[in-house]
Order: structure tokens, then C-alpha cells, then sequence
């Protein structure tokens, strides 16, 4: 019996970790190897004070990268358990990934590999094609597979009336733009969202968030978008650090669903970021569940360029 993860199984598990979305791609994560468990920590530089208070959209982050490893580990042939917080002496561990001794790949999880390189966030205009109610079902059940739930919106009509006050708001808010400016723009090779990432400047309004408003970024053209693309808004029934993270993992799987029917998926978390505008979506989808993410989710019209990634040796420590 195996009690140990070789150099090569954890090069290949946090290679797929580092792939996953985080908000202004800060990658607020540490990994920390023991035995066989890997430990997602929260990288408390790297979080953003203003845009993300509460600390809902890095635990979210930690989540997808918690998934990535499971499937990479499906496919090494580890089935996977996670723990959320599992240590009280150090609460920095967000998440353990505990992995069985190697069998054989996982079927369902394994299949995703592939994607995991393959899903980045598209910020351009949607085709106008509708998504097959059954590839939703498909969707709706990898949330469901980790706790979580898929309110697809009926009408874009509330939700394109709050995004364009929010959208507002935060032109005026110097304090947060000067925090998104640290992380957006410009040429960035290993973290943050370079210009030829943004996608190109929507025209007012669009159910896009275009991240460097308020700043210039001069090499962008201009784009009409589609007028009622499809809005999904990711819940968890609780609020708190273990929702966040089970709301990350399910962001992650549904993603990796959606990019193998060639869907691409950007986020307004502009929504979500203000308690205001987060009620009014909570009270959108029912007033119960507590939303998450805000997804729009279609078929590109166009590509755009990928972020870079911080090699993963940069944030990994082996205890034993
Ligand atoms: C919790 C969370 C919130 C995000 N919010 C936004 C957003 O409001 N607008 C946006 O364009 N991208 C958003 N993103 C996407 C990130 O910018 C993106 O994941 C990051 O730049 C890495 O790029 P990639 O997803 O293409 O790998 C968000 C991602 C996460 C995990």
C-alpha cells in the first residue's frame, strides 16, 4: 500500500490546481503535501480587502483549485475526499484533499482532465445559440453533485437594470478601482488579467462586466453584445467558509462540464460584492439560497488570450 504521493503525482495534481479561475486571477492559494493528503491554503496576501470583504470569492477560488485536484487524482487513479477546515490549530488550511490508495482512473471524474486546461474565462460577445436543455440538466446536475444549485434566469430584465447601478457605482468608487487596477491591464505573464484577456470594450448595456472600466486600455475595440444572454446564478443553502469552498468545487465541475460542450462562461461578480445588489439576486432567485456566482454562459463568438499562472513550485511546501 502506497502512503506516500510520488514527485510526479504531485507535480501533476497542482499543475491541474493552479488552471482554476480566481477572482482578478490573484490565486490565492498555498499547497501543502503530507502523505496522502494535499492542503489548499488561503493565501492571505492575496486577497482583495474591497472587492471581496468577506473573503466569499478566495474560498470560492480554493474550492475550483480543490476540484482540479480531484480530477487529477481521478485520473492518477485516487478516488478523492475533502475536508473543509479540517484543522482547528490551523485554520489557515482551508481545504484537505484526502486521496485512497491508487486503484484504477475514476470513471466520470477522469473524463474531465482534458478540460481543465482547455476552460478559461471568455469575456467576449455569445453566438446566438441556445444551450440544449439537456447539456443544462448535465449542468444543473454537476452542481448538485457538490451541494450546490443552478438558478437559470427567466428574464434578463431586473438583473440588466441592478448591473448597470452596480456598474455605476463602482466607476465612481476610486477605492476599488485603484484596487482592481493592481490586477488588471497592461502586459501580466503569471497573475492577473492582462489587456488581451478583457475581451473586447462592451457597449453599454451588456451583460459583461469589462474589468479595466474606469481605466484606460487603449488597444481595445468596441463591441455590441448579445442582448439576452444566459444568466445562471450559482447557491449554496448555507453562508458561510464550508459553503463558499462547496460552491467553488461545484463552480469548478460545472465549468468543466460546460467547456466539454465548447461553452465558455465569464462572471459578474460586481453583483455579488455589495450586500445591496447581493440581496436583490438572492431575492431574484427565490430569497432562500444564498447566490454565489453570477454566470453568463453561452457558445463564443470569438476567442480571446488565456491568463498566465505562478508555477505551482512557487506555492507548494512538502512536509514529509
Ligand atoms: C469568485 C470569482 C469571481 C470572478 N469574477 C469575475 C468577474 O466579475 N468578471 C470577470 O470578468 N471575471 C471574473 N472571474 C474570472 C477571473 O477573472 C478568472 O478566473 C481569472 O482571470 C483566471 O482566468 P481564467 O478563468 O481564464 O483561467 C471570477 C472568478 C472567480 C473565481
Amino acid at each position: 500500500m502506497n502512503t506516500q504521493l510520488t514527485d510526479d503525482e504531485v507535480g501533476i495534481l497542482l499543475a491541474a490546481a493552479v488552471h482554476a479561475p480566481s477572482l482578478h486571477n490573484t490565486q490565492p492559494w498555498r499547497f501543502e503535501v503530507q502523505g496522502l493528503a494535499v492542503d489548499v491554503l488561503l493565501d492571505e496576501e492575496r486577497k482583495l480587502p474591497l472587492e471581496d470583504p468577506s473573503g466569499r470569492a478566495v474560498h470560492i477560488a480554493v474550492g475550483a483549485a480543490v476540484f482540479n485536484i480531484q480530477v487529477a487524482a481521478a485520473i492518477l487513479g485516487h478516488e478523492t475526499q475533502v475536508a473543509v477546515q479540517p484543522d482547528p490549530v490551523r485554520p489557515e488550511v482551508t481545504a484537505r484533499v484526502f486521496l485512497a490508495d491508487r486503484k484504477a482512473p475514476v470513471p466520470g471524474l477522469s473524463g474531465l482532465y482534458g478540460e481543465i486546461a482547455e476552460r478559461h474565462t471568455y469575456r467576449g460577445p455569445l453566438l446566438d445559440h441556445k444551450i440544449h436543455p439537456s447539456v443544462r440538466r448535465e449542468l444543473d446536475e454537476a452542481a448538485r453533485a457538490e451541494g450546490a444549485d443552478l438558478h437559470w434566469l427567466t428574464s434578463t430584465a431586473r438583473l440588466g437594470v441592478l448591473l448597470g447601478r452596480t456598474d455605476d457605482a463602482d466607476l465612481l468608487d476610486e477605492d476599488r478601482r485603484a484596487e482592481r487596477k493592481a490586477w488588471i491591464g497592461g502586459d501580466r505573464a503569471s497573475d492577473g488579467v492582462p489587456e488581451n484577456v478583457l475581451g473586447p470594450q462592451p457597449v453599454r448595456p451588456a451583460f459583461v462586466r469589462d474589468l479595466s472600466a474606469g481605466f484606460d486600455s487603449p488597444h481595445r475595440s468596441q463591441a455590441v453584445f448579445e442582448p439576452e444572454p444566459s444568466i445562471v446564478v450559482l447557491t449554496t443553502h448555507d453562508e458561510d467558509t464550508t459553503a463558499w469552498v462547496r460552491a467553488g468545487i461545484a463552480l469548478q465541475h460545472m465549468l468543466l462540464v460546460a467547456a466539454s460542450y465548447d461553452l465558455a462562461a465569464s462572471f459578474l461578480d460586481q453583483l455579488l460584492e455589495r450586500p445591496g445588489p447581493r440581496s436583490q439576486i438572492r431575492d431574484l432567485v427565490g430569497g432562500r439560497a444564498w447566490p454565489q456566482l453570477v454566470i453568463r454562459i453561452g457558445y463564443p463568438a470569438q476567442s480571446n488570450g488565456h491568463t498566465g499562472r505562478r508555477d505551482w513550485h512557487t506555492s507548494f511546501d512538502r512536509w514529509f
